[in-house]
């Protein structure tokens, strides 16, 4: 393969130098392209162009009490319109281009806006909000394609805190290289990123977080791009990546930039204040101020755009600190910065009308001779890949970009395995959580150790299944925090179509099962032999089964809940609300009769009625058995005191009122008695439990729902 020659403003660059080729070789050889007709692959080179991109926010001030107060009415209306009607302009008219091979670095002030238009070039604002074009090579991107060329690196590092570098690298491979591509190819495209990241000497150490040591601060940014770039993106976004770092990491991410756009891509990037060896390897700079284009053209035109502004700059000054601090006075100033802004447009007019100049000189054949989709094609030929494209996808350029890279057996697969290896990492949550739910059962069958069959034990039953249906709801909201310590990590990997978010939704499923079976079988096992409930093996498994869809109903809310709370702090809070809810009108308390009318449909929609009203049918289905017998009639009454032949004579008198024969041994309440008294007529016990395992099945797909609708990742 040879050096691609490639022409800008009338300059010469050799594009793939032969020391890029030897390290780039690993992961060309990944595409297959034998058989593919395209009459010779012409270098086209990308050029991302945006002109006249316009966003505005509304603000809405707070309205003080002190403002309500101070003004009339009348006024204070008047006032709040106006202020609701005010928009901030964030990005004004900002136009430039970013071209392959190069490093375009957005700079500015804290609040000038870098975010703002890298979010629009990565078409993350929507649509309606934001004005102007974006367009790759002449052509307006669709959202489609975009998101399968391109990566965005966030400022945030959100990784599996307890996969190491490599795990992380491959697990990104998994999700984003073509499904054709065979295991070993993937692991040697990790590995060759490893090398290219300069991640050896920590491949195998874990990420870590707050609690766990892990690799460091510039080690973690490179892995967050690497996840990114895993798939060798034509386009590459990042929002300050060298922030925070010291500066030989920022260095060396920047350098590892660089070579990612000699291998033929677009890097865009966001950088606060990069030092003297960094503006080295940044080919274009565009200056934001207050979201205007202040200067837009390569770091060596810079000394010469501020003089002839009128603003020579002095010897041996950092030219962007420099820079910096003129744009800051010029803020200050009225009308400074406007000013600047029309320097820098009429500056940039001559410099248009040279580049026209030499490429009519320089190139003989327009640039842009090839569809966007050939263009692709040829750079999927040059080596790149793109995810998801299959070798004889890449002649027919309209089936090139299969919305994600695998099946959605493989993606659960791989969601479900990084599940459990992030989680085994991590034992002592999983034990904490077992050994809670054990001591609670432990005590539950001391407490409650052997139930008899006397009157006063109907009530200690009813309390103790209550109870221990209330404590399955309440040890799923371990789960609570799952989700929410994914969630970023989730929205992050499903903007860019790593895999649909119904896999993600169908593997949290799966991961959290075995638990389940694990919980319910401790405590079922424990509570029942301890306290002595009815129905031997049959009984036992019945009841087994209703603590796993308990338990399987329970997590599936709290992940629902997961997925609408922003935080750890309300979900709990949430859910501690919910949970009183659930118990107050399971129908423990109150039976079904007693609840006012307006409130009944919280009975219904209580969990813990059906698994209390199933575990009461399991327990008292059975006739023969008998809880109330002779004088222990009068155990619950003001005659409990009595003497026992008084009671007896009692009964006897009973007996000649009613005209039949009561004595000593009559039974007066059976189970089936108890399960009327309680209101538990509606469901038999297996609609309950099928009532259960599908309210599970609803609280799931509703979480389906929130994904859909709560991460759409778009700025409005
Ligand atoms: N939705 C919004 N509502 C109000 N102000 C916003 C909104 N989005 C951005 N801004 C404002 O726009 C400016 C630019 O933000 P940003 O692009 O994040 O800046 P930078 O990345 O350069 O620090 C900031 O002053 C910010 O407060
Ligand atoms: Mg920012």
């Amino acid at each position: 393969m040879s050096g691609v020659v490639q022409v800008y403003d009338g300059r010469e660059e050799i594009v793939l130098s032969n020391l890029d080729i030897q390290e780039e070789t690993l992961v060309h050889q990944t595409v297959d392209i034998s058989g593919v007709m395209i009459t010779e692959p012409r270098s086209v080179p990308f050029v991302l162009s945006f002109s006249n991109l316009t966003y505005c926010v509304k603000v809405f001030p707070k309205i003080s009490i002190s403002n309500l107060c101070g003004a009339s009415r009348k006024q204070t209306i008047f006032k709040s319109e106006s202020m609701l009607s005010r928009t901030k302009t964030v990005l004004d008219n900002v136009s430039g281009e970013a071209r392959e091979g190069e490093i375009l670095a957005i700079l500015g002030a804290s609040g000038c806006g870098k975010s703002t238009l890298m979010d629009a070039l990565a078409n993350r604002i929507a649509k309606g909000s934001l004005k102007g074009t974006v367009t790759l090579n002449n052509e307006q991107l669709e959202s489609r394609l975009l998101k399968v060329i391109s990566a965005y690196v966030m400022q945030d590092d959100l990784l599996f805190p307890m996969l190491t570098v490599e795990e992380t690298l491959m697990f990104a491979a998994e999700f984003r290289l073509p499904r054709t591509l065979t295991k070993s190819k993937k692991r040697l495209r990790v590995q060759t990123l490893i090398d290219q990241l300069g991640l050896r000497n920590a491949a195998n150490t874990v990420i870590g977080d707050e609690g766990h040591r892990g690799v460091s601060g510039g080690e973690r940014r490179r892995v967050s791009i690497g996840i990114d770039i895993i798939h060798d993106p034509i386009l590459l976004f990042l929002d300050e990546p060298t922030s925070g770092l010291d500066s030989t990491s920022a260095y060396m991410v920047v350098k590892v930039l660089q070579r990612i756009a000699k291998s033929g891509s677009i890097v865009i990037m966001s950088v606060h204040q990069p030092s003297y060896r960094i503006l080295g390897l940044l080919d274009q700079l565009l200056f934001l101020s207050r979201g205007q284009t202040v200067y837009s053209s390569s770091p060596q035109n810079l000394p010469r755009f501020f003089t002839d502004f009128g603003l020579p700059m002095p010897q041996n000054e950092d030219i962007i600190e420099f820079a910096l601090d003129r744009i800051r006075e010029l803020e200050a100033t009225p009308g400074g910065i406007r000013s600047l802004v029309e320097f820098n447009r009429a500056w940039q007019g001559m410099k248009i009308s040279r580049r026209k100049t030499n490429i009519y000189v320089n190139s003989p054949s327009p640039l842009h001779e090839l569809s966007l989709k050939e263009a692709i094609s040829a750079s999927i030929l040059r080596g790149k890949l793109v995810s998801g494209a299959t070798s004889n996808d890449i002649s027919r350029a309209s089936v090139l970009v299969p919305k994600f890279a695998n099946p959605i057996w493989k993606e659960i697969a791989v969601l479900a395995k990084r599940s459990v290896t992030n989680s085994r990492r991590m034992p002592k949550l999983f034990g904490v959580r077992v050994g809670a739910l054990m001591t609670t059962a432990f005590i539950f069958a001391s407490v409650f150790w052997n139930l008899d069959n006397t009157p006063k034990s109907i009530q200690e039953r009813l309390g103790f299944f209550a109870f221990a249906m209330y404590i399955t709801f309440n040890s799923c909201v371990d789960d609570l925090p799952v989700f929410l310590h994914e969630r970023y990590i989730f929205m992050r990997e499903t903007a860019y179509n790593a895999y649909r978010r119904s896999s993600y939704v169908v593997a949290h499923a799966i991961v959290v099962l075995p638990t389940l079976v694990l919980l319910a079988a401790l405590f079922a096992s424990l509570t029942f032999w301890g306290v002595g409930l009815d129905g031997g093996l049959s009984g036992f498994l019945y009841y087994f089964l209703m603590m796993l869809a308990s338990f399987w109903a329970g997590s599936s809310f709290v992940t629902l809940v997961s997925g609408v709370v922003p935080n750890v702090i309300l979900g709990y809070t949430v859910m501690v609300a919910i949970l009183a809810y659930f118990t107050l009108f399971s129908g423990f308390y109150m039976t079904r009769e007693r609840i006012p009318e307006y409130w009944i449909w919280l009975h219904y929609i209580s969990l813990i009625k059906f698994s209390f009203e199933a575990v009461l049918q399991n327990e008292f289905e059975n006739g023969n058995k008998c809880f109330v017998r002779g004088v222990e009639i009068f155990d619950n009454s003001p005659l409990v005191g009595l003497p026992n032949a008084i009671k007896m004579s009692l009964l006897e008198n009973m007996s000649n009122t009613l005209g039949m024969p009561i004595n000593g041994s009559t039974c007066f309440t059976t189970g089936p008695d108890i399960l009327k008294q309680r209101g538990v007529t509606e469901l038999s016990k297996w609609n309950c439990l099928f009532v259960m395992v599908a309210w599970g099945f609803l609280f799931r797909i509703l979480f389906y729902f929130t994904l859909l609708l709560g991460s759409k990742n778009k700025r409005s």
